[in-house]
């Protein structure tokens, strides 16, 4: 059935061209921003061996799983799942898959944008040499300034959500696959000079170590769930981001070594993140436990301190904005192509109303890290609520389903004529799809639940 349908959206130009895009969804704040607080709130090593056996064992698989149902089903996750279920002669409830991983994306960029908002806000104190021979108390009251103030977080929350909303109403080969083009390798470049920066600190073997060093006596069941949840989160799994730009893949593409190729460059750029900040921690003193700020109140110090580093601190800045701009726009696309689907309404329409929703909730989400700090629920403010709720319980759940839906729903024929790998890769990763990812979802939320 594929051959002769195409997407309605439109169809990338190549091969690399999806790969650049998935990638660019893939590769965003989680490598840059979360991956190395929550590495440092975890305890390092054993954290993040939890976190690349996930990526292995069970982001992998479910990423080829994604695609292929995306390319199979060529329209939004929504009616993808309903396609793809008619054709298994399954229940079209599995269509709910789809809308779990709307709502899931929709609260996802709620926070990523005010997140992004604060590298924004960082791209100008760079430029205008804020950080220059900065020590860590100074570049840490920077930080607090910024985020204490709901005027600051609320205007460059609103300049990140109209970047976003302006490049997915240009649609996909013209807004998405432009936008990423240049940008990965350069970021790339960066990361390497901080990397060279992070070795002069003499920090440098401490830093490694902690990443390396498994400890597993700082790992409870919570932590586990947190690193399964990032390698989803990082991998853009779980909600349909990676389904929806499977679905405007051509059908003569490998896969299974495009799936490879994205999740070893996503790992790939967390881990020299990982690399670059923790030297620089342990050299200034810092927690690495200090939670969400840890990059902003590292990295400066940095580009405080090396030559050159006005302008290293303003291109950083700048990638790092388009790193996570190349991520939001498939947090929304999936939405948003709904809409254009069901509602009949033109693309620009569906910007308008996807993008206003996010930015309301993401109003308050600014405004929990100052004037609504006090209003929690479930002991968590508005941004902690949202980011565990979303990596930790949705993108988990959607990615299950997922799994159980390539293994279990769909026909074996047809997922086999879909990935097209040699047999035994394909026996392999059926058998991660059937049973190993499930079962290690399953099992860890049982351990948080307090089953066993
Ligand atoms: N993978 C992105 C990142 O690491 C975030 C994201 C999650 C994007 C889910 C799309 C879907 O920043």
């Amino acid at each position: 059935m594929t051959d002769i349908k195409k997407s309605i959206h439109g169809e990338w130009s190549s091969r690399f061209a999806f790969i650049l895009a998935a990638t660019g969804s893939a590769v965003g704040l989680g490598n840059i921003w979360k991956f190395p607080y929550i590495t440092g709130e975890n305890g390092g090593g054993a954290f993040v061996l939890i976190y690349l056996l996930c990526i292995a064992a069970i982001g992998l698989p479910i990423m080829a799983a994604e695609i292929m149902m995306g390319r199979r089903g060529k329209q939004s996750p929504i009616n993808t799942m309903e396609t793809l279920s008619e054709e298994a002669e399954s229940d079209n409830r599995w269509r709910y898959l789809g809308w779990l991983g709307v709502i899931a994306g929709f609260l996802i960029l709620s926070y990523y944008s005010v997140i992004a908002g604060w590298a924004l806000s960082y791209v100008l104190k760079a430029f205008t040499g804020s950080f220059s021979g900065g020590n860590a108390l100074e570049i840490k009251s920077l930080f607090d300034d910024m985020v204490g103030s709901p005027i600051q977080l609320t205007f460059w929350h609103s300049v990140f959500m109209a970047a976003t909303m302006y490049v997915v109403s240009r649609g996909v080969s013209s807004g998405l696959e432009k936008a990423v083009r240049f940008l990965m390798p350069t970021l790339f470049v960066i990361l390497i000079l901080l990397l060279g920066y992070a070795m002069t600190t003499g920090f440098y073997q401490q830093g490694l170590s902690f990443m390396f060093t498994p400890d597993f006596s700082q790992i409870d069941s919570d932590a586990v769930l947190t690193a399964m949840g990032h390698a989803f989160f990082t991998l853009s799994l779980g909600m349909g981001a990676i389904m929806v730009y499977g679905s405007y893949l051509p059908k003569d593409i490998s896969i299974g070594k495009t799936a490879l190729y994205i999740a070893g460059a996503d790992t790939l750029v967390a881990i020299m993140a990982g690399i670059a900040i923790f030297p620089i921690v342990f050299a200034n003193g810092l927690e690495p436990g200090s939670g969400p700020g840890l990059i902003f109140q590292t990295l400066p110090i940095a580009f405080g301190n090396m030559t050159g580093g006005w302008i290293f601190g303003v291109l950083f800045f700048v990638l790092l904005v388009f790193a996570a701009l190349s991520s939001s726009i498939s947090l929304i696309e999936p939405a948003v192509a709904w809409l254009v689907e069901n509602k009949d309404i033109p693309r620009i329409k569906a910007c308008i109303w996807a993008g206003l929703a996010t930015w309301g909730l993401g109003i308050a989400v600014a405004f929990s890290f100052n004037i609504w700090s006090g209003f929690t629920i479930f002991g968590k403010n508005m941004f902690d609520l949202l980011d565990y709720m979303t990596a930790n319980l949705m993108l988990p759940i959607g990615g299950f389903c997922i799994a159980v839906f390539a293994g279990w729903v769909m026909k074996t024929q047809n997922s086999r004529e879909e990935l097209e790998l040699p047999d035994t890769i394909y026996r392999i990763w059926k058998f991660l799809v059937c049973y190993i990812a499930p079962a290690a979802v399953f099992i860890v939320f049982l351990h948080v639940l307090g089953v066993f």
